[in-house]
């Protein structure tokens, strides 16, 4: 069985849109960030970063490149989760020696990381696929810090809506073309508490052995 709290946690957060102004703890928030960088990713290449937007004016000017969406100004901080698009291209040596010194990896399972799985970035990137697999990384990790922050007794607000460019303007990264924005996560103390809007009945959204099978 899933622990009972656990469960709390996944079934007691909700998207929400109105915030105290009350600031995150600074140490709160580098543990709300460790665990978000938990996160599984692709070959563990990490493909994702995150810059946390506290500063007042660029939260304001997230609420800008969010369509004006209130979340970002209103919250005292808004992730921004980055798809790191290159970061097979990068010396990957603290990955592998860090896997090696913990022995997570055996030499054979690090030398097929080295290889193919950079093959496997390079054949993923000549097939346009770069940007999709590396929003993956950095959704999963959003993932972990939405869990999270309702562990913590914060809300959060999920955001699609923004100008990719005035995004990454705003952090200071529109010069990189390596970096997709995947998510805008604001995150605070709820001003609201808003009810569960509901979801489909499980059998239209999960199946057994085949597409359509009830499990
Ligand atoms: C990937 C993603 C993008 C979303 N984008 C927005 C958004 O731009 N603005 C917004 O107000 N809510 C956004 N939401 C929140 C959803 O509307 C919300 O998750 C959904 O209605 C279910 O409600 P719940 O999160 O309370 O369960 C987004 C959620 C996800 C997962």
């Amino acid at each position: 069985m899933i622990p009972p709290t656990f469960t709390e946690i996944i079934r007691r957060r909700r998207s929400v849109r109105r915030f105290r102004p009350d600031t995150v703890p600074r140490a709160l928030l580098r543990e709300l960030l460790e665990l978000s960088m938990e996160a599984p990713s692709s070959w563990n290449f990490q493909s994702r970063s995150v810059v946390a937007v506290c500063d007042p004016a660029a939260r304001e000017a997230l609420s800008h490149a969010a369509n004006g969406q209130r979340q970002p100004r209103e919250a005292p901080v808004t992730l921004v989760f980055l798809a790191e698009t290159g970061r097979w291209r990068e010396d990957l040596t603290e990955v592998y020696e860090s896997a090696r010194a913990r022995r997570a990896w055996d030499e054979e399972f690090l030398r097929a990381t080295a290889t193919h799985g950079i093959d496997f970035q390079r054949d993923l990137e000549e097939r346009g696929l770069g940007r999709e697999y590396a929003i993956k990384d950095a959704t999963i990790a959003a993932t972990h810090a939405m869990l999270a922050a309702s562990a913590a007794g914060l809300a959060t607000s999920a955001m699609n809506g923004w100008n990719e460019t005035e995004v990454l303007k705003v952090i200071g990264a529109d010069h990189r073309d390596d970096l997709a924005v995947a998510l805008l996560l604001s995150v605070g103390f709820p001003a609201e508490e808003p009810s569960h809007p509901g979801r489909l009945p499980l059998d239209r959204l999960a199946f057994g052995d085949r597409y359509g099978e009830t499990l």
